[in-house]
Parts: C-alpha cells; structure tokens; sequence
C-alpha cells in the first residue's frame, strides 16, 4: 500500500456505505484489530508499506443504533462526538444532579466518552448518544454498571426539558433492559434520584420503577429506584 498515493483517500467510492457516512471521519480499519487511528496506524513499525494491503481497509466508523422510540434515536458514540458531549456537561444547571454535581471540563467529557466506547465494546451497554430525527444531539441515556445491576441514567439537554423526552427515551430503556436481560444471572435495574430532583423521580416512576430506600450516591442524598419483578 503506497500511502503517498493513497491519502488522502477517495472514501465516497471506497465506503460504499451509502450518503450518510460522509458525516463520519475516514479511518483506517485493521481486519484483525478494527478501527485504528490513524497516527497509531502509521507509527507502526514500517508505516503501512510492508504491509499485505489485504489486512487494511478504508472505511469510516459508524454511530449504530441501539434504539428508536417515536422522536429520538439512541446510538452508540464515535470519538468525534467529544465537542458535543463536552457541551452538555459543562452547563452547571443540567450537571446539577448528576455525577459529581458540577460542570464538567473538556478533558472530563473525553475520559467520559472513552469509557463509553470501552463499555459498548466490552459488554455491549453503555450510556448512549439521544438524538432528534435530524440526528442532533438532545442528551446522552443508557445505563452503568454498578455491581451486578443496571443502573439507569439521562441526562437531557437543557433546551429541551419539560417535552416528555426523559420520560419517553426512559420508558424504551426499560423496555431494552427487559428485552436484554435473558441470560443468568439476571441484572436488577436501578436507579438513583437526588432527593430533591422531582422531574427525574417523576420521570423513573412513569416508566415503572418504585422507591424502595434512601442512599448517599456520588456525595449526594438519593432516592433509589428499582424494577420490580426483576431478575
Ligand atoms: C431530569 C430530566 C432528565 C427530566 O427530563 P425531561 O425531558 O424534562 O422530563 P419529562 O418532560 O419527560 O418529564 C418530567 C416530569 O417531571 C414533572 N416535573 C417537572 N418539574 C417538577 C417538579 N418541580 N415537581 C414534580 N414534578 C415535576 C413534569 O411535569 C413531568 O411529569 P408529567 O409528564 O407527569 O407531567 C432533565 O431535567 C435533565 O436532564 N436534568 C439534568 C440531568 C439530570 O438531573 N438527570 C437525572 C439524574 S438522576
């Protein structure tokens, strides 16, 4: 694979993945170890020249869709997403109550988004990426480990509070986490409300969860959540 001939790529032909994968940033995809950046790529020792050119290929990575309700897609991340998670957390209003209570910086967000690409690569479940039809950014849901259980978050954009969003990307979380838990031992789902955080407490009762205790969580007072039934 001669590089100098070779870069930049002609990736609308190469890709063959249809119009929507001009949004998504060129890489190169190693047959044995996926996507690879490209400076670690390169820095490899004797670049990609000795290379069998069969062990390469030029593709983008994709956002992939995990769920869908009426309004929103829910997705997995690409690196490229940082700038836009870094925004959302950094407002102090919407941070409020979630993590460790205050804006978060940049540098934050980007170890935050490495853990979800390291999660969805792992197990398969992470905090997703929420989206409108038009493939903007309205928060990020999913759900974290904690122990054995799921633990079900969301965080929405502040601009789009109060239009049922949490409550409707909450409810179709429930209904993946019942639709994901086959295999034993069954995850318990929770969930974890500052005391005083009644939108968020209102939104995890309207998608079936019931309060059964009070916990310090993340130096705040919490109310907790589960699913009943479950495992
Ligand atoms: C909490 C949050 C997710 C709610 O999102 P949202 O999309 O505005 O929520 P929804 O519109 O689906 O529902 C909010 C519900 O709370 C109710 N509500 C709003 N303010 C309330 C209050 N002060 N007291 C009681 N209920 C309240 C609404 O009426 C609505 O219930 P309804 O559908 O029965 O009328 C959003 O405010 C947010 O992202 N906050 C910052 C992050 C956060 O706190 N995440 C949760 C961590 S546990």
């Amino acid at each position: 694979m001669r590089l100098g001939r070779q870069f930049p790529p002609r990736l609308g032909k190469q890709s063959g993945e249809g119009r929507d994968c001009r949004r998504f940033p060129a890489v190169l995809i190693s047959r044995q170890r996926g996507p690879q950046r490209l400076p670690s790529a390169l820095s490899r020792r004797g670049g990609l020249r000795n290379r069998s050119p069969g062990r390469w290929i030029i593709g983008r990575v994709q956002r992939r869709t995990v769920l869908s309700t009426q309004r929103l897609t829910l997705t997995t991340w690409i690196e490229e997403d940082l700038g836009e998670l870094a925004l959302l957390h950094s407002d102090p209003e919407t941070m409020r109550y979630v993590r460790l209570g205050r804006p978060e910086s940049r540098e934050e967000s980007r170890d935050l988004l490495a853990s979800y690409l390291r999660e969805q690569a792992d197990r398969g479940w992470t905090k997703w990426r929420v989206a409108d039809q038009r493939g903007r950014l309205v928060g990020r849901a999913g759900f974290g480990g904690h122990g054995r259980d799921r633990e079900l978050g969301y965080t929405i954009r502040r601009d789009m509070w109060g239009q049922g969003v949490a409550s409707e990307i909450a409810q179709a979380l429930v209904r993946w986490h019942r639709e994901h838990n086959g295999t034993a031992p069954r995850m318990r789902l929770l969930a974890y409300a500052a005391l005083e955080n009644l939108p968020s407490r209102r939104v995890l009762e309207k998608a079936d969860l019931v309060f059964t205790g009070h916990a310090e969580h993340n130096g705040m007072n919490c109310a907790i959540y589960e699913l009943p039934g479950e495992p």
